[in-house]
């Protein structure tokens, strides 16, 4: 096998199992492993046809001492669990999740990227509707599923500055709907709008709120944040996905002894902001160089990193990574 780890993109790589439970006649199964990247779907799976699907997704690092370490899983399975209800799908018990991603972990072990590389192992775990429905309804039966796959970068700039667009012609989701589920249809709503933004230049969109287009919302695939007096501001709205990087980032900000908001951020306030950036699993942090608006209007903050956000970056890299001690508990060791 010969990886270029230091090169990996944020995409799909073919590992050599993934794992598989389903719950039928009303309870969870075995947890079966296969090596094959099909699955056989009913031609009337509410998944296919109503968007019954939600997914998840973490990170795996190999540390200097060998050991794998996993990130903060269970408010993944928490997660999973809330978007389930948020669609009336099957709820995924937290030791089924977790006994899944343990177990594909270890099977693909010699997929997670050396220590360094810079790269780490993505999880993605997906459940949906596989029972037939043919009426507006929620399947009888329900796929759990988890791959994994050896990634880079998120934005392919690393961390560096991106550029984003400020939208106010697409909406993500809408204000009392799917906003803060991990459900599929979000990110199928998102495409047009991200399409346009990488056909422009930009690395992503930035969304407004869509009731009154007037408050900062999230990126596509990763919440905002702001820094300004010593503060770390993050969007508060009930139609976001409550990002657990975002919340990993509140506690080490609050750490280093900055303040922290939750609140609401109006358009206006980008200007005043001395750092910006997106974060997430997948993009940790994506310091923001640079917004501009549909009609051409720009914040400016830097083509390098600021200090604060290479601060966070580093310390939540470290303790995902075991270079630095975990006070919180948020990491465990994959045996
Ligand atoms: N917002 C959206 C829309 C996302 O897809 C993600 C990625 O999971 C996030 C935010 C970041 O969430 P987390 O930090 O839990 O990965
Ligand atoms: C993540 O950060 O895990 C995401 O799911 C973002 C994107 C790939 C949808």
């Amino acid at each position: 096998m010969n990886i270029d780890w230091k090169n990996l993109p944020f995409g799909y790589m073919k590992t050599d199992y993934n794992v598989r439970t389903y719950f039928r006649d009303g309870k969870w199964g075995s947890l079966e492993v296969s090596s094959s990247e099909r699955i056989d779907v009913h031609i009337a799976a509410t998944s296919l046809h109503y968007g019954q699907e939600a997914f998840e997704g973490m990170k795996a690092f190999k540390g200097k001492d060998g050991k794998i370490r996993l990130f903060r899983w269970e408010e993944n399975a928490k997660r999973m669990q809330m978007s389930a209800r948020g669609i009336l799908m099957q709820e995924v018990p937290t030791e089924v999740f977790r006994k899944a991603i343990y177990k594909v972990i270890r099977m693909n072990e010699r997929f997670i990227p050396p220590y360094g590389s810079g790269a780490s192992l993505y999880i993605r775990p997906l459940l949906f509707g596989s029972g037939p429905q043919v009426g507006v309804k929620p399947a009888d039966e329900y796929l759990f599923m988890v791959f994994v796959t050896p990634v880079g970068p998120y934005f392919k700039e690393g961390f560096k500055p991106v550029k984003m667009l400020l939208t106010k012609e697409f909406d993500r989701a809408a204000p009392l709907g799917t906003g803060r589920f991990k459900v599929g249809g979000n990110y199928a709503a998102s495409l047009t709008s991200m399409k346009k933004a990488h056909e422009m230049g930009f690395a992503n969109v930035l969304y407004l709120d869509s009731k009154e287009k007037k408050y900062i919302d999230e990126c596509g695939p990763a919440n905002f944040f702001g820094i300004k007096n010593n503060t770390y501001i993050t969007p508060k709205s009930d139609s976001i996905l409550p990002s657990i990087t975002n919340m990993s980032l509140i506690t080490l900000a609050e750490e280093m002894g900055l303040k922290t908001e939750r609140r609401l951020v109006e358009e206006g306030e980008l200007a005043s902001f001395e750092e910006v950036g997106a974060c997430g699993t997948a993009a940790v942090i994506s310091p923001i160089g640079k917004i501009v608006d549909e009609t051409g209007k720009e914040f400016f903050y830097g083509d390098e990193p600021g200090t604060i956000s290479t601060k966070l970056y580093n310390r939540l890299l470290a303790i995902q990574t075991g270079d630095a001690a975990d006070p919180f508990g948020w990491v465990e060791i994959v045996e």
